[in-house]
């Protein structure tokens, strides 16, 4: 198999280019670690979060969806301990005043001389590590005292936890079943510089699946294998994807047992590339996090989060166990995994193979010619696709530019109008990938895209 062209700056580049995501305020000279999702990039993580709910709402009955608030009840952070734990080492640089990570010196970048990471030259002059908290404050109401200090959520998982006993009594579900829950969480990273991978506000998408105590590393086993399957069977190489168990040290506070999904991602350098390697990095974190959170939550708010059986009368704190992901991540991973080169007629073409689902748009529909009828019939198919997928009308510039512009962006289909359209009603629909046209008959082509659109697919950049 040839080498993978994707590099870091490739992605982010076409993610510029291409209106996927775009530094925020850059206008003011951008806000470290903050990006804003452009209209391609909007769909995209849209349709990852899609697949994420229809993993698991549409395709199982024993998972609920809960939306709960950003700002909770600030005594959720003491029982939960990201008040007293949530932090990470930090080294400040008296020299050129910059902050960094104590346990990720690696990562960062000195002040004077940012080819070498902090540290490595003579002038730098790092002070002890300590910790800083993640979590960023605010307050309520319009008197500031101690009272009225409330964080923005850094996990989406506590608001699940906060809402146990309400799911208990409406959803009529008990033990083993899940909530879900997908929305931004905030921390105040102090590594930057990791594009989306890494930011200060970021979307999550982590479900808590309540179990019996001993049914916990049944459970575990089984949302390791439900959360892979999820990212190959969406398109993920297999290769490129891998589950690292945390070693005891690594484990969080409340966990017993973590497993990370881990991608690929491609490395800086040349060399590392050439030497086959690449940078293994966190998609989503599995844990079991037993009973330490219900246990907490009862303790500080005096409410019993248990399970009662009301036939056999037996009771119980449910064991948790967490697939934790991130909607940025995925989308990221998703991005990258699919960006390819190659040459057609002896033009370079960059293209996403991204999974038709996840695509940003699934068919372009382009008149050849924009006269002799093509553009009025080519809107008339349009607006009949738009009903049922997401359809693109685009007529300017040369057709090859415009099957290029959505090649760029991952459209699996781009539908043309041509002179035969209109005597017969007929229309080429031209794949991505394969670059096969074949010719369809307009009324048969929204079951047939729709029809392609259920397949299972296989990443083309797959060998074999
Ligand atoms: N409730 C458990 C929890 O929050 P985590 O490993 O800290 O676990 C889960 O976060 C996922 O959230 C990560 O695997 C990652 O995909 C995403 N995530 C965490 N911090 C992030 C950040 N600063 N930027 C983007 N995504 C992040």
């Amino acid at each position: 198999m040839p080498a993978d062209v994707v590099t870091m700056e490739k992605v982010v580049s076409l993610c510029k280019r291409r209106g996927f995501v775009f530094p925020s305020s850059e206008i003011y000279g951008g806000l470290g670690s903050s990006y804003d999702y452009g209209h391609y990039g909007v769909l995209l993580k849209n349709h990852v979060k899609e697949q994420w709910w229809r993993a698991m709402l549409r395709e199982r009955d024993d998972i609920v969806a809960l939306d709960s608030a950003i700002i909770q009840h600030p005594e959720t952070w003491v029982a939960s301990g990201h008040l007293a734990g949530f932090t990470d080492p930090l080294v400040d640089c008296r020299a050129c005043k910059l902050r960094f990570r104590a346990d990720q010196l690696e990562e960062g970048h000195c002040g004077r001389k940012p080819s070498q990471p902090p540290g490595s030259t003579d002038a730098c002059e790092l002070t002890e590590a300590r910790d800083f908290n993640l979590m960023f404050q605010t307050t309520i109401g319009p008197v500031k005292d101690e009272g009225a200090t409330v964080y923005l959520r850094p996990e989406t998982a506590q608001g699940i936890f906060l809402n146990f006993k309400n799911y208990l009594q409406f959803s009529r579900k008990k033990p083993p079943f899940g909530i879900a829950q997908v929305g931004k969480s905030f921390r105040n990273e102090i590594t930057t510089g990791n594009f989306v991978f890494r930011m200060r506000e970021f979307e999550q998408m982590e479900m808590e699946y309540f179990v019996a105590p001993d049914q916990a590393p049944h459970w575990f086993e089984h949302w390791l294998a439900q959360r892979m399957n999820w990212y190959t069977r969406l398109g993920i190489r297999p290769d490129h994807l891998r589950l690292r168990a945390h070693e005891p040290e690594e484990l969080s506070h409340y966990s017993s047992a973590t497993s990370d999904i881990e991608y690929r991602f491609p490395p800086p350098a040349t060399p590392a590339r050439e030497a086959g390697g690449g940078r293994w990095s966190e998609l989503e974190g599995i844990a079991n996090r037993g009973d330490f959170d219900l246990k907490s939550h009862t303790e500080r708010s005096g409410q019993k989060l248990e399970y009662v059986d009301t036939a056999s009368g037996e009771r119980y704190v449910p064991y948790v166990i967490e697939p934790a992901a991130g909607a940025d991540r995925a989308a990221l991973a998703f991005l990258v995994d699919a960006y390819d080169e190659d040459e057609i007629g002896g033009e370079r073409r960059t293209v996403l193979r991204l999974h038709p689902l996840l695509a940003p748009v699934k068919v372009a529909v382009l008149p050849l010619v924009r006269k002799d009828g093509q553009p009025k019939l080519a809107h008339e198919v349009h607006h009949a696709l738009r009903e049922r997928l997401a359809a693109e009308y685009d007529e300017g510039g040369a057709i090859g530019r415009r099957y290029r512009r959505q090649d760029e962006i991952g459209t699996p289909w781009a539908v043309t109008i041509d002179h035969e359209s209109l005597e017969n009603r007929t229309v080429t629909v031209r794949d991505r990938d394969s670059l096969a046209q074949q010719r369809i008959a307009i009324d048969e082509l929204g079951d047939e895209l729709e029809r392609r659109l259920r397949e299972p697919w296989r990443s083309p950049k797959l060998s074999g």
